[in-house]
Formats: C-alpha cells, sequence, structure tokens
C-alpha cells in the first residue's frame, strides 16, 4: 500500500520569511493529527529558515531546486549541503517551469537528481507534456524519453526512494485539471515503464504525485484513482484552509 503525498508547491510566493510563517503557524495545528499521509512544503528559499518551526511537526519542508555540487564558484546556486544544514528532507527537481523558463535539461536534472539521493534527500521529480505533444497524441513517447533520461543510471533502491510528479504542462496554473482518467492513465503508462526498466515491486512501490490546477473540488477524484498517490499543488498551497482541504481529500481517497 502506497502512503499518499501532498506537497504544496509554493513557487516564487511567500518568500518573505515572516508571510511563510504566518501561513505554516495555521497549517500546522489543522494537521497535527494526520499520520497517513505525507505531507511536504516547498517555499522559496528565503523561506526556508522560517519554515523550521515545522521541525518536530507531522509537515516535511522541501527545497524547490538544488544544484548537483557541494560547493564553489557557483553563483545563485544552492548545495545540498546547504539543505541538509537546514534539516529539508524533500527537493522538487525538474519542475517544468525550471525546465521550460530556465531551460533545465534531463540531462542536468538527471546530475541533480543522482546527487540529491546521494545527499539523502527525498526527490520529486516533475515530468510532463506540452498541450500541443498530448493533441499530436506524443504524450506517452513524451513520458518514456523523460523517464528514460531523467532516471538514468538509477539503481532499483533510488528509484525506489523517488517520488514522480506528473505534471501536465497545459494543466499547470491554467484551472484545466486533467481529468481523473487522463492523468490515471498516464499513472499507470509510467508504472509500466518501471516494470519494465526494473521490476513489478518497483512498479506497484514508486509513489506517483499529479500536479495541475489541483484544488479542494477536484482532490478527491483524482486521489481516488489506483495510479494515483496523491497531489503537487501550486495555487491552492498557498493558503492553510485549501491545501488542508486537499490534504484531507487525500485521507479521505483510502
Ligand atoms: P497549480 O496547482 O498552481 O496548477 O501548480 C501546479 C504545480 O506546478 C505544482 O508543482
Amino acid at each position: 500500500m502506497r502512503k499518499k503525498i501532498i506537497g504544496g508547491n509554493w513557487k516564487m510566493n511567500r518568500g518573505a520569511p515572516q508571510d511563510a510563517k504566518d501561513m505554516l503557524e495555521k497549517l500546522i495545528p489543522l494537521v497535527k493529527d494526520i499520520d497517513n499521509v505525507d505531507i511536504v512544503i516547498a517555499p522559496p528559499f528565503t523561506s526556508l529558515t522560517a519554515a523550521n518551526i515545522l521541525l518536530n511537526t507531522n509537515i516535511k519542508i522541501g527545497a524547490q531546486n538544488m544544484y548537483f555540487e557541494d560547493k564553489g564558484a557557483f553563483t545563485g546556486e544552492i548545495s545540498p549541503k546547504f539543505l541538509k544544514a537546514l534539516n529539508i528532507e524533500y527537493v522538487i527537481l525538474g519542475h517544468s517551469e525550471r525546465r521550460n523558463i530556465f531551460n533545465e535539461t534531463d540531462d542536468l536534472i538527471n546530475k541533480k537528481l543522482k546527487k540529491a539521493l546521494q545527499e539523502g534527500l527525498n526527490p520529486i521529480v516533475c515530468i510532463g507534456e506540452h498541450l500541443e505533444e498530448r493533441e499530436a497524441g506524443k504524450t506517452k513517447d513524451i513520458i518514456k524519453t523523460q523517464m528514460d533520461k531523467t532516471f538514468f543510471g538509477l539503481n532499483k533502491k533510488q528509484m525506489l526512494d523517488t517520488v514522480i510528479a506528473y505534471e501536465p504542462i497545459w494543466a499547470i496554473g491554467t484551472g484545466k485539471t486533467a481529468t481523473p482518467e487522463q492523468a490515471d492513465e498516464v499513472h499507470e503508462y509510467i508504472r509500466k515503464l518501471l516494470n519494465g526498466k526494473y521490476d513489478a515491486e518497483t512498479a506497484n512501490s514508486v509513489r506517483i504525485q499529479y500536479g495541475g490546477s489541483i484544488k479542494p473540488d477536484n482532490a478527491l477524484e483524482l486521489f481516488q484513482k489506483e495510479n494515483i498517490d496523491g497531489g503537487l499543488v501550486g495555487g491552492a498551497s498557498l493558503e492553510a484552509e485549501s491545501l488542508y482541504a486537499i490534504i484531507k481529500a487525500a485521507v479521505k481517497s483510502k
């Protein structure tokens, strides 16, 4: 049985430490008794220290990115060692905004992923197709290529330690959610690929989140699908009440 995981990706929002703290102080008591769903909040780097009020709670802290070197002349980048020093447990890698706006390649994401695993960070790795690719019937080809390249060289244990987030790019921030059937179909395909590359245990154990316009009113039907293990939430994760409603949907979907 896979444990559901809800991630709040704040993107470049709530970056002022006090602003982050205000939200988290509301969220902590709301979710304090939930132990059958993993909860991760990924604020901007500038709010990561404020998020240390989450230490000793059931909410884990995630970063939204990192570089694959320990230290050095890499202006503007953040080392996984720095994240570990702040007790950060998760890191989002390969988000479509990183891929499309900042030109991150599968190869770069693969390097970051291997480094995150080596440092004991739990990676949440995003994959997903553009609207034109879906409309051209290429969704599965795109997913296969991203899987092959992004997860290149991972052994079974490393794959099991990785969370995959399927985020169709056309559904991100658009209010246009994938239907539960559309999402589940891709998640099932991802499991098929994992079965081919590894084995049935890996295919059945890796957690696959859906991401793209998840809201309190569509979360439950998505999370009830067999292959969907929770969600990576953008806009609706910025307020404690709406994120709590989505987390409750994950609890209920068991
Ligand atoms: P929205 O929930 O705002 O569509 O963002 C999804 C996302 O990109 C999460 O990583």
